[in-house]
């Protein structure tokens, strides 16, 4: 496997339709002695507050939700097609329950004590900014409601991005 490279913001050529939407990310928070992962397919880059930014959706019943909420930093990683699988399990299996990177055949790896997957061939190192819990008063669209039936709402955390990792 190659060694990660910084890749600078200016050269990125990213789609993020294609990677966040069709690709899908692994979102992960925590520290070196317990960190967590979950697949995710809704969020965005763009800019805010000055400042190169991603943000992701994560509702509260996730368990990845508690490490993004103790720390100051997350990542996302983004994996070649070949990792489908592993990002189905990460997508599908909670954290709460057993060592779910291990058991979708993913290893950890840590830059600034940030944790990201080491099988990624595309990482944004975060740092956060804020979190704003999505509520029913936001809705302006009667149709955005059906995503929440259960009442799961989602917190939208803006990081800004620190750097970008390319493998
Ligand atoms: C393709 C895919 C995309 C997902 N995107 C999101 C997302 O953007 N936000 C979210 O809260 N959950 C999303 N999920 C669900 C979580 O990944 C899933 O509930 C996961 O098991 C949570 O794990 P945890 O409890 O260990 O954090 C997605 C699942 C899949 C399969």
């Amino acid at each position: 496997m190659h060694t990660f490279q910084p890749y600078p913001i200016e050269e990125l050529e990213f789609n993020p339709f294609e990677k966040i939407g069709k690709d899908w990310g692994l979102v992960s928070a925590g520290s070196k002695q317990k960190a967590n992962t979950m697949a995710v397919n809704w969020g965005g880059l763009g800019v805010l507050w000055g400042k190169n930014v991603v943000f992701i959706f994560i509702r509260d019943s996730r368990y990845t939700k508690e490490f993004i909420d103790a720390g100051d930093f997350f990542s996302v990683s983004f994996m070649d097609k070949n990792y489908r699988d592993a990002l189905n399990y990460c997508g599908s299996h909670s954290g709460r329950d057993e060592d779910k990177v291990a058991n979708a055949g993913l290893t950890w790896a840590y830059k600034h004590s940030i944790p990201y997957i080491d099988e990624g061939n595309f990482i944004l190192l975060c740092q956060k900014l804020a979190a704003m819990k999505i509520t029913d008063d936001s809705f302006i669209s009667p149709e955005i409601k059906k995503w929440y039936a259960d009442g799961d709402m989602h917190t939208m955390y803006v990081g800004e991005i620190l750097e970008i990792m390319a493998r």
